[in-house]
């Protein structure tokens, strides 16, 4: 396999994540730890324990990527890590340990942005299986639970990647906003993949939504979606939900995790529809944006990535409007939807090529931007 050979390290959010990729384009091993049974008992993310969580698995998550490759990290080629956007403990985490590991083993240490790697994750699905690479520019929707947003990707002449951000939610992201909306209905943490499953059980045009209005002539692929979730909050506070709000509770108290029959058991037909209505909005509000987005830029095609990636109805919906278009859509399978290290891996092939190496100062940026407009 040619290009190098890359252990990835991703520890930005809530799943410690470790990889071996070589080339950009094999994955020799992929282990991510989730520390969702360790949230789910608070509803949501709890920064502190993620951190604490990221120190525990950090050592063996990183040597069983190894082991799984059946690669020695002498052979390895350079030490990538997420760099940001994350949290901020979460992020020292894994950059400590990389800078470490890169210290002690005399190899570059490549500083990713976590979403150069979603982006990546596509690029990396492609070349595993054997198809072309995309033609540029293209439209990257990355919609996960921290961020959505629309990106135009191009290739640089010197072989590396250029973004330029084309839209980005300016309150919740939709994988947050499903994830709220799921809590406030009793479904427990996370949301997004039991709205999924559910919303295929309701009638998604039962309930209308308005779509929100956003301020700013050349902020119109912007999102927002806190308005959907108050819209859903006001309809179970204006309709007779609450008695199954309460039995659902019941049923994920204490971090509970419920089999999906006794969640479904549990819901009635019109919070079927307002399930499936709520799922239906937010991937109809996501995929005429980046329709919209790959029109005004010409772009040859789209990427769909990030958690939310993961969502039937979204990929169904934007892979109809986009081919209603001429458009294709790549998305990766879901293991490289969700946070991972392999995507990480990915996204330092190019800079690994261009000696794009970071200093022993890098710092942990949770903020970190990918692009300017
Ligand atoms: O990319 P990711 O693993 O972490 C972040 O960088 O945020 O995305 C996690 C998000 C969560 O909000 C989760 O509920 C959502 O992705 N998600 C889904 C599905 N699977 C995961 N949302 C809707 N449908 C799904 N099938
Ligand atoms: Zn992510």
């Amino acid at each position: 396999m040619d290009g190098p050979l890359i252990l990835g390290i991703e520890t930005s959010c809530d799943e410690t994540a470790a990889a071996v990729v070589a080339g950009g384009a094999r994955r020799l091993s992929n282990v991510v730890l989730s520390q969702v049974p360790v949230h789910r008992l608070y509803g949501g993310i709890v920064p502190e324990l993620a951190s604490r969580e990221h120190l525990r698995g950090i050592v063996p998550i990183v040597r069983q990527a190894l082991e799984k490759a059946e690669v020695e990290l002498a052979a390895v080629d350079a030490i990538a890590v997420t760099r940001g956007p994350g949290l901020a403990g979460a992020l020292l985490v894994g950059i400590t340990y990389a800078k470490a590991l890169a210290l002690a083993a005399g190899k570059p240490l490549i500083g990713v942005h976590h979403l150069a790697g979603h982006i990546h994750a596509v690029l990396l699905d492609r070349r595993e299986q054997g198809l072309p690479e995309p033609e540029w520019p293209a439209v990257a929707l990355v919609v996960s639970g921290g961020h959505t947003a629309l990106f135009r990707v191009a290739r640089h002449a010197n072989g590396g990647f250029e973004y330029q951000l084309l839209g980005q939610t300016r309150d919740d992201a939709a994988g947050e906003a499903g994830d709220k909306v799921a809590k406030l209905l009793g479904l427990g943490y996370p949301g997004g993949p039991v709205i999924d499953r559910l919303a295929e059980h309701g009638d998604e045009r039962a309930v209308t939504f308005t779509r929100p209005k956003l301020k700013g002539a050349d902020r119109d692929l912007d999102f927002s979606f806190s308005g959907l979730k108050t819209a859903v909050l006001r309809y179970t506070q204006t309709h007779p939900l609450a008695a199954g709000i309460a039995a659902r509770q019941a049923l994920t108290a204490g971090g509970a995790k419920p089999p999906l029959e006794a969640l479904r058991a549990a819901c009635d037909a019109e919070t079927l529809n307002l399930i499936a209505s709520f799922q239906y909005a937010v991937a109809r509000e996501l995929s005429e944006k980046t329709v919209a987005a790959a029109e005004r830029i010409g772009a040859a095609g789209i990427l769909l990535t990030g958690g939310v990636a993961a969502n039937r109805r979204l990929r169904r919906e934007l892979t109809a409007t986009a081919a209603a278009r001429g458009w294709e859509v790549m998305a990766p399978p879901i293991a490289l939807c969700t946070d991972n290290a392999a995507m990480i891996a990915a996204a330092a092939a190019p800079q690994y090529a261009l000696a794009d190496f970071a200093t022993w100062d890098l710092p942990a940026s949770p903020q970190l931007a990918l692009a300017a407009r």
